[in-house]
Formats: structure tokens, C-alpha cells, sequence
């Protein structure tokens, strides 16, 4: 899971190519590197660590050059380390290359390489490709470039999202593929670029071309041209966003995840103002549904099987991954697939297994593979995010769901529902510092507050590197009541609804045996129970359906501002990524 970018044009390549790299850092941000060209001269630089601090420490934008690529790395194969960070080249230090995805039979293609007497730098699957298309244009009898490195990719099992050049090909130009890894290209006057995804573009153009799996792209400074894997040109359509490169920005907070929760209550609405009647209608038709999705998405995908579930229709929430192993469906089953970057390896793979089905796919990207399985789609209109933890992707994919269920009328106040429970941050803080040096943090609720336990108990395990667990209240007396000794804290996510008398059951279960309780609640005896409170609106002025969203923004808060007060970067966790590509 890595991000890719390559430009060509008229500014310096370097500049444009780290200013993109740092929109890109969510796929990954363990090792980053930059390779241009000028007067047919190559300049490397790479190192492990993040964006900012490598490209200062190697001054990248001091490289002269208007065509270069970069990428921000996530280890899969290798350690990491500077050797391992990409661009990768081949022995002659002509063939300059960046990837994306996993390339499964490297094994086998890196020791034939051997066996002919390639030398290899890195430990990395991306390197044998720029000896393999080193060793094949050895092998073509004009040294072709384009030709051997469309050769190669016939070679290629797994996944990619490639940028290469030669520095000593015939003429400046870039070559792009891809293959179940991401890769768009931006159009610009007199400049083209491509990137793993949208936002690291922006601030150059708002015209894209997303390519297809297959699509092989050339760029060079006249143009560019999409050609599949047999070398035949193709057409791909153009389309525009109307994102800003502001919005892409932190807008003043300290950290992108900040400014994302705070931005929910604007997204809401352009949220609600996306057009679901097409996925309702369908809904209507299909007895049988199946949600999948993974992680935060998952979560909404569960809290929209509880509210189909409410309506006495048969929906079930599947993690993506694990769908497979569990149901065949069938042409008389809907599969909904929620996906934010709708580039989850898992989610496209569980969505191709259900062959035959009618798919819905809910996701934030346009132009994202998804939309191009999915027989309707709808977009959430969140807007790009960066931080690695989803927060208002989580609350606008809520905003769809409810829309498809209840229409937009009744959701009219969400806005400043969320600008509301914002302000209970002063609280939140206090509660975050009394949580900060916890080890083990508990959560539990009932109904369909579940999905929201769920939801914050990952936000806050994410970020804070505390382990946390959500359970059904139900389910604290089956096991996890045993891990529960004084001072242990239990969030209970205990609005007046109807799962509340229960509930405060086991809110008194848990404090008997010692736990500190932080509950978020409008009832009276529940903050009684409490060691912290976080209060939610008086029963008189909310409608009980929208509990979930004003639960999940103070504890996304919560989780966020415990992250800040350990010293962790929260827009950058460790060992994780934004958009997993990998399965
Ligand atoms: C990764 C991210 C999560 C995200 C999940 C699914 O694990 O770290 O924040 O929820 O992928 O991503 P998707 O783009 O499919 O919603």
C-alpha cells in the first residue's frame, strides 16, 4: 500500500511531486522518495521516514527537472529502510520506477533474474520490474522502452499501480499502468501529471481521467495516451471534480483529523444533498441484502443492517474480507458495498465474488474502481480526507444510510445536531486526560448504539495505541466481565432510548466491580452512576433516531484528543494506511 505520482511540464517536477506526496502520505508514510530527469541526468533521493522531514533532509525540491515520479511507501515486502524506499532502478541506473501493490510471483521472476545476472539493491517486489524491463529491452531488437515495458507487465501476477521512465529513451515521457491498484491522471494546461489518487493533484488541476485496470498511460509534455495491455489505444473519459485544494488543506488545525471532525457539520449536507433514489428503489426490490465493508465503513455498513433490520427486512453486515468464506449468494440477493476510498482490496474482491448479484456501492471517490463495478452508486460527498482515521466519512456514509431509510426531512437538523455535541470538547478533554495512561479501555451499548461502540472503540485503539474492545452490554457477564478490576474504564454509550433500562444494568454490573464509568447520556440516574458525563441533548429536543450521530463526534474527539496528549501524530498512525490496496 504505497502512493505514486509522477508530473510532467513546466515546473519544477520535484516541487510538484513532494507538495503531492504530502496528500498522498495517508496510503503510507514509512519511507519516501523522488527521481527526476533533466538534460537526461538522473537524480535520486530516498530515505525511510515521513514526507516532510526526508524531503527537507535531501532538499527534494532543489532537484532540478520538469519530469520526475515520487512515492510514499508502506512496507510490504522488505523492511523499512532507505535501500527498500522507492524509486527503484535497474543495474544500469537507466529504468526509474515507482509502485503500488504486491507483485505475487516475484520469487520466481527475481531469481531468474539472478540467474542472468541482475544485481539487486532492495529487498522489494517492485525492483525485479525494472530489471525485467531492463533484461527485455535487452532482449528487443530496437531497445524499445515502450515496447519492453509493455512486455513486462504480461509478466506481472498481483497487483500494481506503476510510474516509470527511462533516462535514456527517445523522448521525455512517462509511462503509467495499472492493474487493481489506483491511478488517475490530471490534465493541466501544458503539465500532466498522474497520482494514486485525486487530492495530491488539485492544486494543478480539477480535470481527470481515471484509468481502468488493463490501461497502460503515456504522458508526455504534448499529451497524453491510454493504451491496454496489447498496445491498442483506448479511450477513457474525462471528468472534473469540484473539490478545492483548500479543502485538501488543514485550514489552520494542528492536524488534519481535527479539522475533519469539525468540518462534519458542513459535509452533512452536502451529503444529504446526494441522490439516493436509484439504491432505494433497488433496496425495495431485494428480500434478501448483504452489506460488506471493513473497518470505520464496516461499522456503518452494521448500523444500516440495524435499521433495514428495524423495518423487518433481512440484512445482514458482512466484513468484506471474511464474506466469502461465509454465504454464497445468489441473483435473489442485493450485495451494498460501502467503501470510502472505494479502492479496499477486500471490498473489490468480496464485491467480484458475488458474481450474478445487483451491487450497490456507497463511497467517497469518484472515479474510484468501485463505481466501475457497482451496477448504482452513490456518492457520499465528504469531500477528500486525510487523516488515516475516518471521521466524517464515517458520519456522511450515516447520513446516506439514513437518508435511503427515512428521506431527507427528518434529517434537517443533523447540521446542528453535530455543531452541538462539537462543543462538548471542553469536556471530552478532561475526560481524555483522565483516560490517557489507561491500558485497557472498555466500551459497551446496545442496539443500534453498537455500531457506534464499535466505531469509537477502533477510533480510539487506532490512534492511541490503548487497547480498547466494544461489546454489547449483553455480553460483558460472557467473558470480558473478568477483565474488569478497579479503575478500569467503561464508556457507556447510554442515550434515553430503548435500550437503556438494560443497559444501566450492566453500567451498574461493571461499576460494582470497580470500573470507572464514562457515559455519554441524557439521563439523569445513568450520570449519577458516573465517574465523567458527557451530556446529550434533553430527550425534548432530539429525535431519539439520531443518537448515533451526536454519540460519535465527542468520541471521536475523545479518541483524538488522548492521541494528542500521548504525543502521537493522529493523522499518521503507526503500522496503519488510509486506503488498503493489499488484500
Ligand atoms: C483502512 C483504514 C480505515 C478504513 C478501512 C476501510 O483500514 O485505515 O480507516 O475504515 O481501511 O476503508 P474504505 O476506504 O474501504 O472505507
Amino acid at each position: 500500500m504505497c502512493g505514486i505520482i509522477g508530473y510532467i511540464g513546466f515546473r519544477s517536477a520535484s516541487s510538484v511531486i513532494t507538495e503531492g506526496l504530502k496528500h498522498l502520505e495517508y496510503r503510507g508514510y514509512d519511507s519516501v522518495g523522488v527521481a527526476v530527469v533533466h538534460q537526461k541526468k538522473l537524480n535520486v533521493r530516498k530515505d525511510k521516514g515521513m514526507v516532510q522531514d526526508v524531503s527537507t533532509k535531501l532538499d527534494f525540491t532543489s532537484m532540478d527537472g520538469h519530469m520526475g515520479i515520487g512515492h510514499t511507501r508502506w512496507a510490504t515486502h522488505g523492511g523499512v529502510c532507505k535501500e527498500n524506499a522507492h524509486p527503484h532502478t535497474d543495474c544500469k541506473k537507466n529504468v526509474v520506477l515507482a509502485h503500488n501493490g504486491v507483485i505475487e510471483n516475484f520469487s520466481a521472476l527475481k531469481a531468474d533474474l539472478a540467474s542472468k545476472g541482475h544485481i539487486f539493491d532492495s529487498e522489494t517486489d517492485t525492483e525485479i520490474i525494472a530489471h525485467l524491463i531492463e533484461e527485455n529491452m535487452k532482449n528487443s531488437k530496437t531497445s524499445s522502452f515502450k515496447e519492453a515495458f509493455f512486455t513486462s507487465l504480461k509478466s506481472l501476477e498481483g497487483s500494481y499501480a506503476l510510474a516509470a521512465f527511462a533516462v535514456d529513451d527517445s523522448e521525455e515521457r512517462l509511462f503509467f499502468a495499472r492493474k487493481n491498484s489506483p491511478l488517475v491522471i490530471g490534465v493541466g494546461k501544458d503539465e500532466l501529471l498522474a497520482a494514486s489518487d485525486i487530492p495530491a493533484m488539485l492544486k494543478y488541476t480539477k480535470t481527470f481521467v481515471p484509468l481502468e485496470d488493463g490501461d497502460v498511460a503515456i504522458l508526455t509534455k504534448s499529451g497524453y495516451k491510454v493504451y491496454s495491455l496489447d498496445g491498442k489505444e483506448v479511450s477513457r473519459k474525462q471528468m472534473t471534480v469540484d473539490w478545492t485544494a483548500e479543502m485538501a488543506q488543514k485550514g489552520g488545525y494542528p492536524y488534519f483529523m481535527e479539522k475533519e471532525i469539525n468540518d462534519q457539520k458542513h459535509f452533512i449536507n452536502e451529503s444529504l444533498a446526494s441522490d439516493v433514489t436509484a439504491a432505494k428503489s433497488l433496496i425495495d426490490q431485494y428480500e434478501n441484502i448483504h452489506i460488506i465493508a471493513c473497518g470505520t465503513s464496516y461499522h456503518a455498513g452494521l448500523m444500516f443492517s440495524y435499521l433495514l433490520g428495524e423495518r423487518g427486512m433481512s440484512a445482514q453486515a458482512y466484513i468484506a474480507s471474511e464474506y466469502p468464506y461465509i454465504v454464497k449468494p445468489n441473483k435473489n440477493t442485493l450485495v451494498i458495498a460501502i467503501s470510502q476510498s472505494g479502492e479496499t482490496a477486500d471490498v473489490l474482491q468480496a464485491l467480484r465474488y458475488a458474481k450474478g448479484c445487483k451491487k450497490i456501492a456507497i463511497t467517497n471517490v469518484v472515479g474510484s474502481t468501485i463505481t466501475t463495478i457497482a451496477d448504482c452508486v452513490v456518492f457520499i460527498n465528504a469531500g477528500p480526507e486525510a487523516g488515516v482515521a475516518a471521521t466524517k466519512t464515517f458520519t456522511c456514509q450515516l447520513g446516506i444510510i439514513y437518508k435511503i431509510i427515512y428521506g431527507k426531512e427528518k434529517l434537517e437538523s443533523l447540521s446542528s445536531l453535530i455543531e452541538q455535541m462539537l462543543k462538548t470538547e471542553k469536556k471530552v478533554k478532561e475526560i481524555a486526560s483522565a483516560l490517557a495512561k489507561s491500558e485497557n479501555i472498555f466500551f459497551i451499548a446496545r442496539g443500534k448504539n453498537v455500531p457506534i461502540a464499535y466505531e469509537a472503540s477502533l477510533k480510539l485503539k487506532e490512534i492511541t495505541y490503548i487497547h480498547s474492545e466494544a461489546y454489547p452490554g449483553g455480553e460483558l457477564k460472557h467473558g470480558p466481565l473478568s477483565l474488569i478490576s478497579e479503575g478500569v474504564p467503561i464508556i457507556a454509550i447510554a442515550p434515553d432510548d430503548e435500550t437503556l433500562a438494560k443497559l444501566f444494568g450492566n453500567i451498574k454490573e461493571a461499576k460494582s466491580r470497580g470500573a470507572k464509568i464514562i457515559s455519554l447520556t441524557n439521563n439523569l440516574d445513568v450520570q449519577k452512576e458516573s465517574d465523567f458525563s458527557i451530556k446529550l441533548p434533553e430527550l425534548s429536543s432530539i429525535d431519539p433516531m439520531l443518537y448515533p450521530f451526536a454519540m460519535i463526534i465527542p468520541l471521536q474527539l475523545l479518541a483524538y484528543h488522548v492521541s494528542v496528549l500521548k504525543g502521537i501524530n493522529p493523522d499518521r498512525p503507526r503500522n496503519l494506511a488510509k486506503s488498503l490496496t493489499v488484500e
